[in-house]
């Protein structure tokens, strides 16, 4: 199997295992800093995926964050994230994922991002466009900060680094939403939903599948600073392209 279709098969099979826990005892804890959650749903989906992506490339590594990392004897590696949007999910808000991205010699080459309850299957091959339920999709060509609707992401602990950057892009753009899970919100940029999303501090397994799925959309991913976006940074500025510039300048110091 070809490793898009083994990520969008398995993105899809945990999306529709978190799906079917929905009303399970959740048995949510927090991990590390305040909000910082984990379920048991977190932990089913990860031991799926886990089990789907050794079975079908049992030489590549694994990095998921639930803990399964496990090296591999390949330079491919799968990264992970078995549920973004965990309190989202604890909540019974929509907007949750599966993020599954194939790495290559250190450059991702396939991705898929599930929303189960939304339905929707966004993915991306490099050099072959992106797509939402198999239908190419592409970043919208609005033009000024003024017209574009754009998100952000940020840990409740982390509310007062991000508050001054909230302010600013709440006098600037059209319209400011915090979704609360970061693979969501790059699959929307893809998708034409925002014109822009920016996040300090992730981790790989947020960003790895989306900022593939931004760039085969057509859009633009920098480090926040306007430096080359790298998932093992963190820093995420995913835009249109048009608005990219406006963004770096609102997002500087
Ligand atoms: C979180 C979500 C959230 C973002 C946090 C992430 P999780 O991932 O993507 O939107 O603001 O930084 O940690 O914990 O739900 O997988
Ligand atoms: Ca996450
Ligand atoms: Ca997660």
């Amino acid at each position: 199997m070809d490793p898009l279709t083994c990520a969008i098969e398995t993105a899809r099979e945990a999306g529709s295992l978190l799906l079917h826990r929905v009303g399970l005892p959740l048995e949510t804890r927090e991990k590390g800093a305040r909000g910082d959650l984990v379920t048991a749903s977190d932990r089913a989906s990860e031991a799926l995926i886990v089990q789907r992506l050794r079975a079908a490339f049992p030489n590549a590594a694994i990095l998921g964050e639930e803990g399964g990392a496990s090296a591999g004897t390949s330079d491919e590696r799968w990264i992970v994230d078995p549920l973004d949007g965990t309190t989202n999910y604890a909540h019974g808000y929509p907007l949750y994922c599966v993020s599954i991205a194939y790495e290559k010699a250190g450059e991702v080459t396939a991705a898929a991002i599930y929303a189960p309850h939304l339905g929707e299957m966004f993915a991306a091959g490099r050099g072959a466009g992106a797509t939402l339920d198999g239908r190419p999709i592409s970043v919208t060509d609005t033009a000024t900060l003024a017209d574009a609707l754009v998100c952000t992401g940020f840990k409740p602990a982390e509310y007062e680094r991000n508050g001054e950057y909230f302010a600013r892009l709440s006098r600037r753009a059209q319209g400011v939403r915090r979704d609360g899970s970061a693979a969501l919100d790059l699959a929307f940029v893809a998708a034409g939903r925002f014109e822009a999303f920016w996040e300090f501090d992730l981790r790989p397994w947020d960003i790895a599948a989306g900022a593939l799925i931004v760039r085969e959309a057509g859009g633009t991913v920098t480090a926040i600073d306007g430096s080359e976006f790298a998932v093992a940074k963190g820093s995420t500025l995913a835009t249109n392209g048009c608005v990219h510039a406006e963004m770096l300048a609102a997002l500087s110091d």
